[in-house]
């Protein structure tokens, strides 16, 4: 073998196996750096506050894709932008892969909207998965509180929130069918 091969296949050894490190997250290193998210986003990643999101059992790709758009100040919110600006993408999918693995609590939703809100989710359901449990980039919703679902809609509708196809979908619903469809999401496991 001569120099060139040599270093050309050390390089691509180092590619591959830098893939493969990359490609398994570690989970325990997630917990360790996830510690201080607990402060606003409840113990175990179950939040208690209505208008801050639970993390725990979040679909993982979502999770990263969420924080890098605050890193990178596509989505915009001053505490996350300041929370994600130093995480590298490593650290990024380490969090989101341990946040995915903790057991989700539901918010519960008020019955009668939620309801109301039943017939109007079977279109949600195509992206975000059965009973809205979340699928690949498309975030779990079922059990999320009402009043943060309810902000996000609001955001993707003014435009201030613009990844993913959301904005479309959000200038269908009225501002009732906001309330009713995610008392009823909330009230999902
Ligand atoms: C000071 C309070 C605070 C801390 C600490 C905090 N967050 Fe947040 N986080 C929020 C708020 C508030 C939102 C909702 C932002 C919005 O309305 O768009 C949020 C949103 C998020 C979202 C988006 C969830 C979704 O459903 O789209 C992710 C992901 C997230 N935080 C992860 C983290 C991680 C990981 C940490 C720790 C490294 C962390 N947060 C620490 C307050 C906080
Ligand atoms: C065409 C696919 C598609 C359909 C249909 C769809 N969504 Fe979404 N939705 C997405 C994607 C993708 C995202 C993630 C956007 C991002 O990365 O910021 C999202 C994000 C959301 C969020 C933000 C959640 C969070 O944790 O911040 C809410 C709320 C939401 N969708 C509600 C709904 C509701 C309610 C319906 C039905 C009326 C619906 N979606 C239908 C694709 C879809």
């Amino acid at each position: 073998m001569n120099l060139v091969t040599k270093v050309s296949s050390g390089i691509l050894l180092g590619l591959v196996w830098g893939s493969v490190v990359m490609a398994a997250p570690d989970i325990e290193a997630g917990k360790q750096r996830a510690a201080m998210c607990f402060n606003c986003h409840g113990a175990g990643g179950n939040s208690q506050n209505p208008n801050v999101p639970s993390l725990a059992g979040q679909k993982p790709a979502y999770l990263a894709n969420q924080l890098r758009a605050f890193r990178e100040g596509t989505r915009t919110n001053g505490m996350m932008q300041n929370m994600a600006g130093g995480l590298s993408n490593e650290e990024i999918n380490n969090i989101a892969a341990f946040l995915a693995s903790l057991p989700s609590k539901s918010a519960g939703g008020e019955s009668a909207l939620a309801k109301k809100g039943q017939s109007k989710v079977t279109l949600c359901f195509g992206c975000h998965g059965s009973g809205a449990k979340g699928m690949g980039v498309t975030p779990k919703l079922a059990g999320q509180h009402p009043a943060y679902l309810q902000r996000q809609l609001a955001a993707f509708k003014d435009g201030s929130r613009k990844n993913g196809p959301m904005r479309g979908i959000a200038n269908m619903l009225s501002d009732d069918d906001i309330i009713a469809v995610t008392e009823y999401l909330g009230s999902l496991q």
